[in-house]
């Protein structure tokens, strides 16, 4: 481990430097456009992880993006990890708000500024980085590794949990590692235990069937824009609670023991609100500000579009009003459960003046994580020497759907271990991510392996 973690130490400005060159290919899986991008990207690793001697790198194909898979088996008496990253990113607009070129990576101030540094691509590449380490310092690694790498995470993964039911032998393994989340805080190490999962529709509303003239016809022809609006504006309660029939159902409630340790975290609740740059919180009734950003459902309307938006005024009253609509998710919520509980809900407040259309996006499920595993342990002792104190266990609002497969599909029990920062601007212009953090990241994995190939 030792000498892993000295070829990290004097090789880790060349490491950074291939980083950039992984960051210059705009691998966006949103947009028809940057296919090639994405393909790119998946062969770029390809080649990557064959020069560093991985074994049996493949680009496997899906029905969509491919999966870049490799392995490195030394002893089947060792345990195995599996390690999940995604290669794909968010697209960068609004362009205009960028301080530089979002793939045209640059470092200010110890921090790396490109789309993707963050999530994913400079978090999976840490593991990476981890395996090169040993194979250069000691020439070989202290358990057995699988990689799978995915283009279609910020798509939502369709193919990935038919992928798994596919290679259930290929990806066998005693743990998944993914490193995909943040710290709770610059130089507050800590380990995520829970994810939040997904729904997302949109709904349409349709009265008049073209637009009209508001002078003319308005006082006798509902407005699908009003109309949406209350809709929306009914969706939560004075408690912010979420108004939706039995939305609540299936929440698994937060333990007393974990609102204990949630209470008892470092975090500053105004300092945190003006780092947002909002006056005041406003959390569902009875809920602090981290129970609600992490452990409770939630309901946002994402845009809201429909009639006359160009400059100057236009008296017009439209014929149709549409917004996006997504629920964060927690155990046990399924997205299919909520889904079908918006739709309903839609459908019996729709005004008897207009038609909806309905339409499901995307979900995914949330997630809890055995907290006591040994992979977790492992984990924890590994971050500690790195950091000199003991990570925090910590829950996370955002969403990795596959992690709930990994245990649903592979029977495996997932370590997140992720290095981002809540600053990191990830999904946002001037994404970035801190050098620091691409070291500790490194040497937490290097570690990791280490301690774990010991259990
Ligand atoms: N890495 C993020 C999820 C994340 C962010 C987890 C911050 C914890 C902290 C992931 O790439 C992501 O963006 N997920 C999407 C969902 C996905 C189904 C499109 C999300 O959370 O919105
Ligand atoms: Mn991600
Ligand atoms: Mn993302």
């Amino acid at each position: 481990m030792n000498q892993a973690l000295s070829y990290t130490d004097a090789h880790f400005n060349q490491y950074v430097d291939e980083l950039i060159e992984f960051l210059r290919i705009p691998s966006v899986s949103t947009d028809p456009d940057h296919a090639g991008d994405v393909r790119a990207a998946a062969s770029w690793l390809a080649d990557h992880l064959n020069a560093l001697g991985m074994q049996n790198v493949d680009i496997m194909e899906t029905p969509g993006y491919p999966i870049v898979y490799a392995e490195y088996m030394v002893d089947p008496s060792k345990p195995t990890i599996l390690v999940y990253g995604h290669y794909d990113v968010q697209p960068p607009d609004p362009l205009d708000l960028w301080d530089s070129a979002p793939f045209d990576p640059v470092v200010k101030n110890g921090d790396l500024y490109a789309r993707g540094s963050c999530d994913d691509k400079g978090q999976l590449f840490m593991h990476v980085k981890a395996a090169e380490s040993f194979f250069k310092g000691s020439n070989s690694l202290p358990l057995n590794v699988k990689y799978i790498f995915e283009g279609e995470e910020e798509v939502g993964s369709a193919h990935l949990p038919q992928f798994l039911k596919d290679n259930r032998e290929l990806l066998k393994a005693d743990v998944a590692v993914v490193s995909d989340t943040a710290l709770f805080g610059s130089g507050v190490p800590s380990i995520t235990y829970g994810l939040r999962g997904l729904a997302y529709v949109e709904v349409m509303l349709e009265g008049p069937d073209r637009d009209l003239h508001s002078g003319v016809y308005g006082g006798a022809i509902e407005n699908p824009i009003n109309a949406l609006a209350k809709m929306i504006a009914d969706l939560h309660d004075e408690d912010h609670r979420v108004t939706i029939d039995g939305f609540y159902d299936n929440v698994l409630p937060l333990t007393s023991e974990e609102r204990t340790t949630f209470a008892s975290l470092p975090f500053d609740t105004d300092e945190w609100v003006h780092d947002v740059g909002a006056s005041k919180p406003r959390t569902e009734k009875g809920y602090s500000v981290l129970e609600g950003t992490t452990a409770r459902p939630t309901l946002d309307c994402n845009g809201i579009w429909g009639g006359f938006t160009g400059k100057g005024a236009k008296t017009v009253l439209p014929a149709r009003a549409y917004a996006k609509i997504s629920c964060r998710l927690v155990p046990n919520q399924t997205p299919e459960e909520i889904t079908s509980k918006l739709e309903a809900h839609f459908k019996k407040h729709t005004p008897d003046t207009m038609r909806l259309t309905f339409k499901d996006l995307h979900g995914g499920m949330g997630a809890l994580v055995d907290t006591k595993s040994d992979a977790m342990m492992a984990a924890s002792e590994a971050m500690e020497g790195v950091f000199g104190q003991k990570p925090y266990m910590v829950r996370s609002g955002g969403s990795i759907p596959i992690v709930s497969d990994f245990k649903k599909i592979l029977g495996q029990e997932t370590v997140l271990m992720g290095f981002g920062l809540d600053s990191d601007a990830i999904h946002s212009p001037n994404e970035k991510f801190g050098l620091d953090r691409f070291r500790q990241g490194i040497d937490s994995i290097v570690r990791f392996m280490d301690i774990y190939s010991k259990k």
